[in-house]
Parts: C-alpha cells; structure tokens; sequence
C-alpha cells in the first residue's frame, strides 16, 4: 500500500504532542524527526535517548521502512523499556501515510 502525504499530515497530529518536523523543528518530548526514514538510529544531536534505542543504535541498526512500521505498530515491541510512550497505530494504510509524510522531510 503506498502511502498519502496529506493524509499522513493529519495522522502526524498524534504525533505533534512529542516531536516536531520542518524547517524549524526542535527536539521536544521526542527528537525532531527530519530525516528520519532511513536514518541510522539515534542520531539527532542534542537529544537524550533511552539506552535500549541507543543499544541498538550501537548495532547499527536504522530506520528502514520496515523497521518504522514495525515500531509505530507497538514501540514496546521493537524497543523494550525505550521511551516513547505511544500506544502505535494499528492501521496499516496510516503507518503508511504517516511514513510518507516523514519522507517528504528527507528532501531539504
Ligand atoms: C522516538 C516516531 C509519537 C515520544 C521516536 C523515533 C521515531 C518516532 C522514528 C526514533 C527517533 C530516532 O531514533 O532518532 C514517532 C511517530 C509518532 C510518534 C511517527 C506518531 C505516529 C510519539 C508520541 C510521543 C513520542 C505521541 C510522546 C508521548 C518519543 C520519545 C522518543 C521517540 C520520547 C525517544 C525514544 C527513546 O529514546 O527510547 N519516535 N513518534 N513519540 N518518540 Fe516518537
């Protein structure tokens, strides 16, 4: 399923509270997120990550798209004891959305 921009705008709402994105984005609750998707894990400067996300950033690992929809599926999953308190989203077609929305944060 690919994902929709504008839809995916709406669904960052529920992301707004904790992390901001764009050319004025500051780290918040959580790091601001431009670039994210395909970034290596942990690595927005000036942020404190949990040591379980800075484990794996010391693995290598990043985020891939399957990896993001994993996490926004159930964060506790994919990061035991990490600090996103976010229940996930449960709908597919809006992890998708929401994944293209961050996209378009790649490209500046
Ligand atoms: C971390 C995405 C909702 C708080 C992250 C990371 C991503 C992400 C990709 C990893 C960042 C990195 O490694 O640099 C999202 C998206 C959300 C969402 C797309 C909405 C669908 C929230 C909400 C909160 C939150 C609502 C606060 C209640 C955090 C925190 C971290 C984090 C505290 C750091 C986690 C740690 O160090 O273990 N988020 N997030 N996020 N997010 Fe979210």
């Amino acid at each position: 399923a690919e994902g929709d921009v504008a839809k995916g705008s709406k669904v960052f709402k529920k992301c707004k509270a904790c992390h901001a994105v764009g050319e004025k984005a500051k780290n918040k609750v959580g790091p601001q997120l431009n670039g994210i998707v395909g970034a290596g894990w942990g690595e927005v400067e000036g942020y404190k990550y949990s040591k379980p996300l800075l484990a794996g950033k010391e693995e290598g690992k990043s985020w891939d798209e399957a990896t993001l929809d994993a996490y926004l599926t159930k964060p506790k999953k994919v990061i035991p004891k990490g600090k996103m308190a976010f229940a996930g989203l449960k709908k597919e077609q809006q992890r998708q959305d929401v994944i293209a929305y961050l996209a378009q944060f790649n490209k500046d």
